[in-house]
């Protein structure tokens, strides 16, 4: 197990699609021990969520660990450290929830993301069984948010109004 050094934004790896993981490969001892090193880095860098592409892995592999409580978007319920292997997102309500967004490859910044409300994700986990989950409000925002990175995207695209890009400090001095 090791911590790895998450890419940072105009890193090319960051904007390459990942492939599928085979059916194969999961539960492979390399995949395996990307997850084990995910979750490592994960927990040093602090956060709710790392795809495989952020540490220079082009697989379609994320995860996510929510601890829950109180936010300023309301009590946020939590989720267990989980791995999502070629997940598919489905939306199921259009109309977008906007949250300010951070990401561990875009350190020190913040920036007002509005995305679907309502989606659906089908998945494997390690071991790959199927898996399926509906999503609302903040955590449809942090599994799309993790998903997009698979895809090669940061939420820095996916911003309408790029003048609510903010550093951290003038984030939670005018916008909290
Ligand atoms: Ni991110």
């Amino acid at each position: 197990m090791a911590v790895r050094r998450v890419l940072n934004m105009g890193h090319p790896l960051l904007r390459q699609v990942a492939r599928p993981l085979k059916a194969t490969e999961i539960g492979s001892p390399e995949i395996a021990r990307l997850i084990d090193d995910m979750v490592d880095t994960l927990h040093d860098y602090g956060g709710i969520g790392l795809a495989a592409p952020q540490v220079g892995a082009g697989v379609r592999l994320a995860i996510i660990e929510i601890a829950g409580g109180p936010t300023r978007y309301g009590e946020l319920e939590p989720m267990p450290l989980t791995v999502f292997v070629n997940p598919q997102i489905e939306v199921l309500n259009a109309q977008t929830a906007g949250y300010w967004e951070g990401c561990l490859s875009v350190p020190g910044l913040r920036g007002f993301v509005e995305r679907p409300r309502h989606v659906r994700v089908e998945y494997l986990d390690l071991h790959g069984e199927a898996h399926a989950m509906e999503l609302q409000g903040f955590t449809a925002t942090v599994f799309q948010h993790e998903f997009d990175h698979l895809d090669g995207k940061l939420f820095v695209d996916r911003m309408n109004d790029m003048s609510q890009l903010s550093f951290e400090r003038e984030y939670e001095r005018f916008h909290l």
